[in-house]
């Protein structure tokens, strides 16, 4: 859905200052974030995870629709110790509209 990518553009200024996404995507603060849905968490190779998200990676947790949505709401409640230090996205649909901008860069 063209809209829903176009509205997750916008939201992703908010994402900005720490990562980056697209062509020539480089680690900021965070890990760039090409191809991160449904994918394996913390597998970004030149990237400095926190212990807590290398656990949740040893784990086997993945980047889904649900774990995107879980982590995005609220970091650190859905994997404390993580150093995202972002506050979440209150709208739910901010979040489906993120997922589906990310999603359009593989
Ligand atoms: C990690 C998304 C905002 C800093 C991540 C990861 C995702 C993500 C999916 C996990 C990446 C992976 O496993 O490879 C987003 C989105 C944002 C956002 C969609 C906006 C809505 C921010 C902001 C900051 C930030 C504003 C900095 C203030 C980080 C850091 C990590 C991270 C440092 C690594 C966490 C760790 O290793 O514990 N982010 N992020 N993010 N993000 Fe964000």
């Amino acid at each position: 859905d063209p809209e829903l990518v176009a509205a997750g553009e916008n939201v992703f200024k908010k994402c900005k200052a720490c990562h980056q996404v697209g062509e020539g995507a480089k680690n900021r603060v965070g890990p760039m974030l090409n191809g991160v849905v449904d994918r394996q968490v913390g597998a970004v190779d030149d990237y400095k995870y926190s212990a807590a998200m290398q656990e949740a990676a040893e784990g086997g947790m993945v980047w889904d629709d649900e774990t995107l949505h879980g982590y995005l709401a609220d970091p650190k409640g859905f994997l404390p110790k993580n150093k995202m230090a972002f506050a979440g996205l209150k709208k739910t649909e901010d979040i489906d509209a993120v997922i589906a901008y990310l999603r359009a860069h593989p």
